[in-house]
């Protein structure tokens, strides 16, 4: 009896832990809390009254269509429109190349399942998004994580991961990199790295996964080119309309060579059959029928007022051996915080005094991370951002304790995401 219920469970799903964050949601949306942890979208600017009346006219005239199966690939026009959101990028694609999933993170676990055996290595940032390490656990895979700073992934970095990988006899399937506003780092891959991290992974046989999910949300609207717009044949992109329209319907998009696509294909059918009819039509129609790139200059100035807000109040509140990435798009602001002060066993602390935050550690499977947080600044209103700050300011200031607290502070080492002008892609 006993063994029967040991070994019920398939041995890869030992990898398979609830993340620090998803265990954190119940009490950090306590309202007396604020929550610089999640990465919920602010959908109050949608224009719901018109969406509605969207959705209703959909089902009226289109119902038998928008509530039936349909291909795993994914609808035509809605694949059509994709093609157009990724041109803001410089990425040239056909329709048929694009697959359709249900949110990013689809894309990302059905293309661990195709690509790693158990024991396989994908290298990505260090810090990396959480709900990528699950996947990676989730089919064995390791994760090596290679070095960022506040330009991005170290190229060296990355050739010394692979070269120490080579050397141990371990099969490397790929580069899974978010160069654009880096979730939980904050920071964005200079321009002049790209080109050279794309000639790394081809020179040593592996498959780039970029994952792009805030590249439209840059906070003074320029873009950065996509890695696929370089490399095309090696290299996967992946999108969603989480970020820039709405997370609760859960379509994203694949854009990969065609041998990966269609393996994708394949395993959306078997892991899906096809992605949601209905909600994939409602991204058409909102495509068709919206100003859907002014509703993402909204977000932009939503976003950008909200990362200032949690800037000015880091500078004015935090102790001063805090450190932190200034993000010129996206949703998150990475902190680090002076030494002995451990996020992971703070945040209890943090919670009890009305804010809550995502610890570090979470963030690497190695479990380093111990001096850092992602503070998220998506969903919050500018004064609740700042209350938030204050409080949790307390927290770092109680918790370094007296011994730090007096003599002369270590020397403030802020990292500027892509401070310099240089470093911008500003579309003509
Ligand atoms: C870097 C990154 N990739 C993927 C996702 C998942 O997005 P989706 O809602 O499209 O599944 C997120 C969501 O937070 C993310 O931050």
């Amino acid at each position: 009896m006993h063994d029967i219920a040991a070994n019920r469970f398939a041995v890869r799903t030992a990898g398979m832990e609830a993340s620090e964050i998803r265990a954190l949601f119940a009490v950090a949306s306590r309202p007396e809390v604020v929550s610089l942890a999640g990465g919920m979208p602010n959908l109050a600017a949608l224009p719901l009254a018109a969406l509605s009346q969207q959705v209703a006219q959909l089902v009226a005239e289109d119902g038998l269509t928008a509530l039936q199966y349909a291909s795993a690939h994914g609808l035509p026009p809605l694949r059509e429109q994709i093609c157009a959101v990724m041109a803001l990028e410089g990425v040239t694609a056909r329709p048929e190349e694009v697959v359709v999933t249900v949110g990013s993170q689809m894309g990302i676990d059905l293309l661990t399942r195709l690509l790693c055996d158990p024991g396989d290595v994908v290298m990505a940032e260090g810090p990396s998004y959480v709900g990528a390490l699950g996947s990676f656990a989730a089919y064995q895979a390791q994760v090596v994580h290679v070095p960022m700073d506040g330009h991005g992934l170290v190229p060296e970095g990355l050739r010394a991961a692979l070269r120490r990988a080579r050397a141990a006899g371990q099969r490397v399937k790929m580069l899974y990199t978010i160069p654009n506003f880096h979730n939980p780092a904050g920071v964005t891959l200079a321009v002049e790295r790209r080109t050279e991290i794309l000639e790394i992974c081809r020179a040593h046989g592996v498959l780039v996964v970029e994952d792009n999910p805030y590249g439209l949300l840059g906070f003074d609207g320029a873009t950065y080119p996509a890695l696929r717009s370089t490399d095309p044949d090696n290299v996967v992109y992946l999108g969603s309309f989480s970020k820039t329209f709405a997370s609760g319907l859960r379509v994203g998009w694949v854009l990969a060579p065609d041998e990966v696509r269609e393996k994708l294909v394949l395993a959306m059918e078997s892991a899906t059959l096809c992605p949601p009819t209905l909600n994939q039509m409602i991204v058409s129609r909102y495509l068709a029928a919206h100003d859907w790139q002014g509703q993402i200059a909204v977000f932009r100035e939503i976003y950008r007022e909200r990362r200032d807000a949690m800037l000015d109040a880091l500078e004015r509140y935090l102790p001063p051996e805090c450190t932190w990435t200034v993000p010129d798009g996206g949703f998150y602001v990475w902190v680090t915080v002076p030494e002995g002060v451990d996020t992971r066993a703070m945040l209890p602390r943090a919670v009890a005094a009305g804010v809550a935050y995502a610890s570090g550690s979470g963030f690497y499977t190695d479990k380093s991370g111990g001096r850092q947080m992602r503070l998220s600044y998506c969903y919050p209103t500018p004064e609740r951002i700042r209350e938030g700050v204050r409080r949790l300011a307390g927290v770092v200031e109680a918790e370094r304790g007296p011994g730090l607290s007096t003599g002369s502070p270590a020397p403030v080492e802020r990292t500027p995401a892509a401070s310099g002008g240089e470093l911008r892609y500003v579309r003509s």
